[in-house]
């Protein structure tokens, strides 16, 4: 049987390769022998304060994205959530079958929340909306890096919770997807760090629309250490080991090939390589995205995306209010 696959991003602006590597690669991928559905998570957008028109634009930059980086509106379903109105509707559901003990433990809540005395409810309740956009659809596999682990596990936990409860085949228990490489792309400036789109240094990071002089910045001036060593060995060599990681999934060559490649090398040799295999891989997306941006055609995909969206989500709302007991029939 197919499978039925969902994700989701943030338009929060900056999309970077650490985005593209542990999730949009994912998604494309998966495209082929499964039914696909990529949604654009607007509503998660909203849980820290954010302006109307940069949230608007950064919507239809990241659908660009989509499409640019390979994701086919004709095999999968691409979509804004707030075009659905079923993901608010379940998330209330999914929040009554969910406590805020589990909720206290994300960590991605306690890194939002933290010197803030008091976070938006949105903030505190964003897992249980993300566990609705994946429940809505029947998923079977969430790809997703490795930062969002817990929420899926959390999805889980909540999905089991109210089979038990009102029926087994109330919800499809999903998996989530993580990559081996790619999965967690580090910051360049700080490797202790994951790569984040809101880092206040640029530098920190690629993004898929920097260009190339920005690129050549980036790479040329990320930490690495002083041992002069070129050696796959994040513990001990977190920054060199983030920029072998990086050219081994874009350059689609093994670890062990680079390490054998630049053994005796310095790290200017590695970088230098790195910054053409970066802007390489980067060159033809940005491309795309600048012919889709703009287009009706965008606008026409989301359109028809949310259509197909809704409707597997009003028959999948039926059925679950249906066991809680929930309408007037
Ligand atoms: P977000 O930007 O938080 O909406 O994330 C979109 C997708 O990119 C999610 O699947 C994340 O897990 C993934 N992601 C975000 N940051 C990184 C990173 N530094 N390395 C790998 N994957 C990431
Ligand atoms: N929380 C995810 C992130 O920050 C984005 C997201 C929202 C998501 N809903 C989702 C990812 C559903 C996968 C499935 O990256």
């Amino acid at each position: 049987m197919t499978k039925r696959v969902f994700s989701g991003v943030q338009p929060t602006g900056n999309i970077h390769i650490g985005n593209y590597l542990g999730a949009l690669t994912q998604f494309v991928r998966l495209q082929d022998g499964n039914e696909c559905v990529y949604c654009i998570v607007d509503m998660h957008a909203i849980t820290l304060p954010k302006a109307p028109e940069e949230l608007r634009d950064n919507i239809l930059d990241v659908a660009a994205l989509y499409i640019a980086v390979g994701i086919d509106p004709a095999r999968s379903i691409v979509f804004v959530q707030s075009d659905v109105p079923g993901h608010a509707e379940l998330a209330w559901i999914l929040m009554c079958n969910s406590y805020t003990g589990e909720l206290s433990r994300m960590t991605q809540f306690k890194d939002k929340s933290r010197g803030n005395e008091s976070a938006p409810t949105g903030l505190f309740a964003y897992p249980v909306l993300m566990a609705a956009d994946i429940l809505l659809y029947d998923s079977d596999i969430v790809p997703v890096g490795n930062d969002q682990k817990q929420h899926i596990e959390l999805t889980r936990d909540i999905a089991i919770r109210v089979n038990n409860k009102y029926g087994s085949d109330t919800f499809v228990v999903p998996e989530g997807r993580f990559l081996k490489e790619g999965a967690r792309i580090m910051s360049l400036d700080d490797p202790a760090a994951k790569m984040s789109k809101s880092a206040a240094n640029s530098l920190s990071r690629i993004s898929l629309l920097d260009d190339a002089s920005k690129i050549k910045k980036a790479i040329m001036r990320a930490a690495t250490d002083s041992d002069g060593e070129i050696r796959f060995d994040p513990e001990n060599k977190p920054g060199i080991s983030n920029l072998l990681t990086i050219y081994s999934v874009f350059a689609g060559t093994p670890l062990a090939d680079l390490e054998k490649t630049y053994a005796g090398q310095g790290y200017g040799t590695l970088k230098k390589d790195l910054v053409d295999v970066v802007t390489d891989a980067l060159t033809p997306i940005k491309q795309s995205y600048e012919e889709v941006r703009h287009s009706e055609e965008l606008l026409r995909i989301l359109k028809d995306g949310a259509e197909r969206a809704n409707a597997i989500s009003e028959q999948t709302l039926k059925r679950v209010k249906e066991r809680f007991g929930l309408g007037s029939r």
